[in-house]
This record gives C-alpha cells, sequence and structure tokens, in this order.
C-alpha cells in the first residue's frame, strides 16, 4: 500500500462570501487568533505525517508562497533582539525546501477543477486534500486519524461531521454504512440535498483522502451545481469502482469562509488556548453584557 505522502490545498476560490476583506487579501490569510487559517491546515497535514504540502493558488495570491518562505530580515532582527521564543516558533512552522508546490488554477472553474490542476505534482499515488477555509478543533487530529483509517483500508477516505438534521440540506451529506475499523462505510453521497431528504446528518468536513484516479475523473467532469466542476460528482463516478470510508471526526469544524464562521472560530480558538482563555472568558461576559442581546448593564 502506498503511504499518503502528499496534501493538496486549494487555495484558488475567489472568497465572495467574505468580501470586502477578501479584495487583495487571500482568506486563507486571514487571522485565527494569531495564526493565518492556512497555517492551521498545514500544520494538521504535517501532524499527519505529509511531507509535501501543494497549493492551488490563483490571482492575488501570492501572499501565501510569500508567507511559507523565510523571511530573512525578519529573523535576522528577532535574533539580534533576543527574541528566541518567536524566532523559534517561526522556524518551527517553516516547511523544509523542497516541502512545498505551487500551481495555479488561471480561472476559479469549481473545486473539482482545483483538485485536478495538482495532478502532476500528486502523480500515481493517495493523496490527502484538505479544504484550507475549513479548521479544526482541537486543532490537529482529524487528518492523523484519516490516515489511520486509510493504512486499515488502502482506499478513499473522507471525514465527516454530525450537524442539526435541519441543516443538513447546506452541506455535502454522506450516507452511512457497517462499521469498519475506525470508520464506517459510506453508501452514498449528495450535495446540498433537498429539505428532508438527507440519509444522514453527517457532513463532509473538507478533508478527504482520494486515490490518484479521481484525476482522470474530473479531467472529462461536466459543470454542476453552479456551473462549478463538483468534487462530489467526480467521487460519486469513482464510488462506483472503489470503496469510500467515512470516518466520524468527534471535534469541531469551523468554516471561515464566512463572517459568521470565522468570528465563531476566533472565539472558540482563543478560548482554546490556556494562555488567553480566562482574560477571553471574561471580555466575552463583558461584551455580551454590553453589546450582546440582552443589555443588562445598560439596563440596571
Ligand atoms: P468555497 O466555495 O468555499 O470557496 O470552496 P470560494 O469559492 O472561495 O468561496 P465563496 O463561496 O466565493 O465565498 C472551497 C475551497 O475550494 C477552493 C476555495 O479556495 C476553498 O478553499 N476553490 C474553490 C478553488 O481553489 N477553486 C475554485 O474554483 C473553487
Amino acid at each position: 500500500m502506498k503511504k499518503v505522502r502528499k496534501a493538496v490545498f486549494p487555495v484558488a476560490g475567489l472568497g465572495t462570501r467574505f468580501l470586502p476583506a477578501t479584495k487583495a487579501v487571500p482568506k486563507e490569510m486571514l487571522t485565527v487568533v494569531d495564526r493565518p487559517v492556512i497555517q492551521y491546515v498545514v500544520d494538521e497535514a504535517r501532524e499527519a505525517g505529509i511531507e509535501h504540502f501543494i497549493f492551488v493558488t490563483g490571482r492575488n495570491k501570492a501572499v501565501i508562497e510569500d508567507h511559507f518562505d523565510i523571511q530573512f530580515e525578519l529573523n535576522h532582527t528577532l535574533a539580534q533582539r533576543g527574541k528566541d521564543d518567536q524566532l523559534a516558533r517561526l522556524q518551527r512552522l517553516q516547511p523544509l525546501a523542497g516541502q512545498t508546490s505551487f500551481t495555479r488554477q488561471q480561472e476559479p472553474l469549481g473545486l473539482g477543477h482545483a483538485v485536478w490542476c495538482a495532478r502532476d505534482i500528486v502523480g500515481d499515488e493517495p493523496f490527502a486534500l484538505l479544504l484550507p477555509d475549513m479548521i479544526t478543533l482541537p486543532d490537529q487530529g482529524c487528518m492523523k486519524s484519516m490516515v489511520e483509517l486509510y493504512e486499515r483500508t488502502g482506499t478513499n477516505v473522507i471525514a465527516v461531521e454530525e450537524c442539526d438534521p435541519e441543516e443538513a440540506h447546506k452541506y455535502g451529506i454522506v450516507g452511512k454504512g457497517a462499521n469498519i475499523h475506525t470508520g464506517f462505510e459510506i453508501t452514498g453521497m449528495v450535495e446540498k440535498p433537498k429539505k428532508g431528504t438527507a440519509p444522514s446528518n453527517l457532513f463532509i468536513n473538507g478533508r478527504y483522502i482520494l486515490q490518484p484516479e479521481i484525476f482522470k475523473i474530473l479531467e472529462n467532469q461536466e459543470r454542476g451545481a453552479g456551473n462549478e466542476i463538483q468534487l462530489t460528482d467526480g467521487m460519486l463516478k469513482l464510488a462506483r469502482k472503489q470503496k469510500f470510508y467515512g470516518f466520524h471526526y468527534r471535534g469541531r469544524t469551523f468554516d471561515c469562509g464566512s463572517p459568521e464562521g470565522f468570528v465563531e472560530a476566533n472565539v472558540a480558538f482563543a478560548l482554546s488556548r490556556p494562555d488567553m482563555r480566562a482574560k477571553v472568558a471574561d471580555l466575552i461576559e463583558g461584551l455580551v453584557a454590553d453589546f450582546g442581546p440582552v443589555r443588562r448593564r445598560s439596563a440596571s
């Protein structure tokens, strides 16, 4: 069985839900607490044993490449000023030379098309796919557990999480079959099912391990919903030939591609940090009192 060594990060979307913030700044570079969103997903992949990080970028995304480069002046200044902790942290997060690749999706034709753009860099081996605007809390562990499940099943793995059944129409939903190892057989996949028709309340949270045969399918994939080349359509075709397993992620995934999800992520990640939990909890309590729906302070 081939090891999962490479991860693809599609970062070529326009981020229209987050305009005007994303007019010049990629949404993947917006900051959750003190790290850009893209850093969380790269760290999650690295923890899972990924050795090569492939970014499918578009126009206005060059800053992502800069973020994963060495900033010599900054490192030099930090060293001169004795800021060893900050320097060590930057160095820990730095990919090694040759561990990153960047390719362009010239037009945002859809997630399926973005993944297809990585075909030559991935080659003939299974790969991890992480949607960079979806970040998980605990902020590591989801992809690591998926790789463990892949190593026992040798096929495609998709992470899912429970949602309120009333909200299932907003997501990609899978059907659940028999439990196998730490996962279960996926019996079907449907993108944004009509209300009341979802096969379960398990939504795809933006983490996949896919076999390279997906590329041939995506190459000929017609446009689907939203006039875009959809990954789910490609996976449905692949599922006719290969098994798909689900990994039920028990943490929480935050959609940082929408302003509400992004604010929620900032609050949750700050509250999960032992060094800031107490202070942030106090701040939130005070802010809710001052600006929240129950204006206790002004009412008294
Ligand atoms: P989204 O649909 O969430 O991203 O795609 P978007 O299109 O940037 O967002 P909105 O709806 O306009 O606000 C999921 C992921 O796939 C990437 C996005 O960058 C995001 O990480 N993507 C999407 C591409 O790389 N290329 C595409 O053509 C579409």
